[in-house]
């Protein structure tokens, strides 16, 4: 390819050396940290994930119980900064949370990926919990970081069969790669600036539906179809109209994302602990339904199940209004992007591409 040539969705374009993960997208393939997905979600709690990925090793007791106050203590500063009143002007949970993290300053201690990622799981859930007519939750910092996120979210004590399912959830989406809002918070802390302020960044990208926007939406088209029977019906009435199919295709997988799989599996173990929401054997006759009319619309181009598709049905079974999906995702990817602006301090230089000028030429 020319080398001048514009390539506007930097499709391919290596923009960093990066040890927090591997996207291979040929064989489906998620690496985090040295650990495949399907072995750290489901086995790790989201507090060791964390740990991974800010020190590079999988801390254990002591450096475990640490990671674990650090984060309660995140969540309990958080909290003390929150503004309450504020919250209930805000129709979308990622403005909320775009806000309310806005914020927090470097000189209160927020430059630290642990008081951070305390903080998004905070003002995620105290959203959901106005939207649902009630008041924030404060944290309770002797449960693990996905109880007291998903007591906080859901107003309840939660079954540990839930919280597993919410634990595999975080960890499963905590980094992936050089995706969109990973790449905004590089962006920014390779300015120099403060972690905060990446964070921000990297939730404004999150919010889009080509990123994190889609869990809600597939849910509702699970709604909309209702049995599998019409599913095929749907399915082309949508692609016929030039919409997309939420949940379904990837920028860089080629085959069925991985973390698809992990996420069904979470939501099949909620079902055989008979808390599931009988969405599983639907979700699967879409995912193939969809899958085939896809390929016969983009016969060259696979477009497969992505990691929204069974995030959707999980966090539904899990307790979760659909509206807190997209902050809850932004709950776990924090730590990742936490990581990033690390790795980007320690090894990168100020992120500036270039563009190639098309507007008219100076008049004489
Ligand atoms: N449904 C229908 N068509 C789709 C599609 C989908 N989910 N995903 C891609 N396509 C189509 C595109 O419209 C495009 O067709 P066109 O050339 O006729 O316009 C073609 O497939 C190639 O897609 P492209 O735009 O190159 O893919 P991308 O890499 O830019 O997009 C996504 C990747 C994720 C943004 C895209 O697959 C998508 O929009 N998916 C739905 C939203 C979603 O699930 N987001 C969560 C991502 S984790």
């Amino acid at each position: 390819m020319d080398s001048t040539a514009t390539r506007s969705g930097l499709d391919g374009v290596v923009v960093a050396d990066t040890r927090l993960s591997e996207v291979d997208g040929e064989r489906g393939r998620l690496v985090v940290e040295g650990h495949d997905i399907e072995r750290l979600a489901g086995a790790t709690s989201f507090e060791a994930t964390a740990g991974l990925l800010w020190t590079g090793a999988l801390p254990q007791g002591e450096a475990l119980a640490a990671i674990r106050r650090a984060l309660a203590e995140g969540r309990v500063r958080a909290f003390e900064q929150l503004e309450a009143d504020e919250l209930p002007r805000f129709v979308d949970g990622m403005d909320a949370l775009r806000a309310a993290t806005a914020r927090l300053t470097a000189e209160d201690g927020f430059d630290a990926p642990a008081r951070l990622t305390g903080a998004v799981a905070v003002y995620a859930a105290a959203w959901a919990r106005t939207r649902a007519g009630g008041r924030p939750l404060a944290p309770d910092p002797e449960l693990s970081h996905a109880a007291d996120t998903l007591r906080m979210l859901t107003g309840e004590l939660p079954d540990p069969a839930r919280v597993a399912g919410l634990e595999t959830y975080l960890v499963t989406v905590a980094d992936h790669g050089m995706n969109a809002s990973t790449f905004a918070a590089r962006v920014v802390a390779s300015t120099g600036s403060d972690a905060v302020s990446a964070i921000v960044a990297a939730i404004g990208a999150l919010k889009g539906p080509l990123h994190g926007g889609a869990p809600g939406p597939v849910l509702d088209m699970l709604d909309e179809i209702g049995e599998p029977a019409r599913a095929a019906q749907w399915i082309e009435a949508e692609l016929a109209a030039g919409r997309r199919i939420m949940g379904m295709g990837h920028r860089i997988y080629r085959v069925r994302d991985p973390r698809a799989a992990v996420l069904e599996g979470a939501l099949a173990r909620l079902e055989q602990a008979g808390l599931a929401n009988g969405r599983l054997a639907l979700a699967r006759a879409v995912e193939r339904v969809a899958e085939g009319a896809l390929r016969a619309k983009y016969p060259d181009r696979p477009l497969a199940a992505n990691v929204e598709f069974y995030t959707a049905v999980l966090l539904d079974a899990v307790g979760l209004d659909r509206a807190a999906f997209s902050p809850t995702f932004a709950a776990g990817r924090v730590a990742g992007w936490c990581a990033h602006v690390l790795e980007q301090r320690a090894t990168g230089r100020l992120i500036r591409p270039a563009s190639r000028y098309v507007g008219p030429a100076p008049q004489a």
